[in-house]
């Protein structure tokens, strides 16, 4: 049964209805969003997965939600090119949870430009099968709309009414810490609620694929252990594709069930990691566990 704050109500049929953590878009399941490059889509794959265990438990369709192949991106500056992705290879499966950690200006926000479909690759192939939700690695956020019509930005996009837009995301508002601030504006609120908000907007979205810069690098460890807790379970009760970037070797082993790490630029897969965090271990036992401590100096030994 899921917990009251998770019900709507529904007006038509005078009865509540349970509706996705995620808002209520589309359901992973949804209709294949064919790219530009789904021509590509017959060759054949090799997918990575980590079996039915922890983090990474996902729900094998048997189609890749993106394939990146030896795809290359760079930039013309006043100081010449500079190269950020180069040959840079990754599929992740539908409903796998993967992150990605390198070194500052290694490409990783370069890399979910080109998942989210903003940017086109210079060379290589880029199929991305789901809709994406993206999270960009600066908040984006409106200073003329308050904080709750910044959340229900995403909503009013797809067509729902202004109120009922709202009134998905409050609850979030009390979830994540930022009740009592529903309608203040961006500049009134602090760099983590601004990072919550923006968090917010993206889940609300209710697309089956997470593209998340950097979504809680500005929390305090607390505040980012809870959005943690709630992501876990959101994704638990409805399993997502998440392709997270972040600096933090911690977050991406308790987050996901693959962590790929980049070199230097230009960016490429220096080495991956199969996170095989087993079912009903809580979060503190799982990152005080010693598997999780060989897995973290793997990491920070793969970034050396
Ligand atoms: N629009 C752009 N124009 C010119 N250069 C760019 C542009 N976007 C990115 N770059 C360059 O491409 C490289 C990769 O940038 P990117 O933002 O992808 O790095 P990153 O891995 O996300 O870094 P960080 O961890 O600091 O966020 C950097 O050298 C950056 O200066
Ligand atoms: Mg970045």
């Amino acid at each position: 049964m899921p917990a009251k704050e998770d019900m709507q109500y529904d007006e038509q049929s005078q009865t509540e209805t349970p509706v996705s953590p995620f808002g209520d878009g589309n359901s992973p399941s949804a209709e294949l969003n064919p790219s530009p490059t789904a021509a590509d889509a017959t060759t054949s794959v090799s997918v990575s997965r980590d079996g039915e265990r922890g983090a990474g438990a996902v729900a094998d369709t048997g189609t890749p939600a993106v394939r990146l192949q030896d795809v290359s991106v760079s930039f013309r500056t006043r100081s010449g090119e500079v190269t950020a992705l180069d040959g840079f290879n990754l599929t992740i499966g539908d409903g796998e949870r993967v992150a990605i950690v390198g070194p500052s200006g290694c490409g990783k926000s370069t890399l979910l430009s080109l998942v989210a479909g903003l940017l086109p690759p210079d060379g290589g192939i880029v199929d991305v099968r789901r809709e994406v939700a993206l999270m960009p690695q600066r908040d984006l956020l409106v200073p003329w709309r308050s904080a709750l019509r910044n959340a229900a930005l995403a909503l009013e996009a797809q067509g729902k009414p202004r109120a009922q837009a709202a009134e998905r995301a409050r609850p979030l508002f009390e979830r994540f810490g930022l009740a009592g601030f529903e309608h203040a504006r961006t500049w009134e609120l602090s760099g983590g609620m601004r990072q919550r908000v923006a968090f917010l907007r993206t889940i609300l979205t209710g697309r089956p694929l997470l593209a998340l810069d950097e979504p809680f690098g500005a929390l305090d460890a607390i505040t980012r252990g809870e959005m943690h807790e709630w992501l876990e379970q959101a994704l638990a009760a409805e399993p997502r594709t998440m392709l997270l970037v972040t600096h933090d070797v911690e977050e991406a082993l308790t987050l996901a069930g693959r962590v790929v790490l980049m070199t230097r630029r230009p960016g490429k897969v220096a080495g991956e990691i199969a996170v095989d965090r087993p079912t009903g271990l809580s979060r503190a036992q799982w990152t005080t566990s010693r598997e999780f401590s060989i897995l973290k100096s793997q990491a920070l030994a793969a970034l050396r």
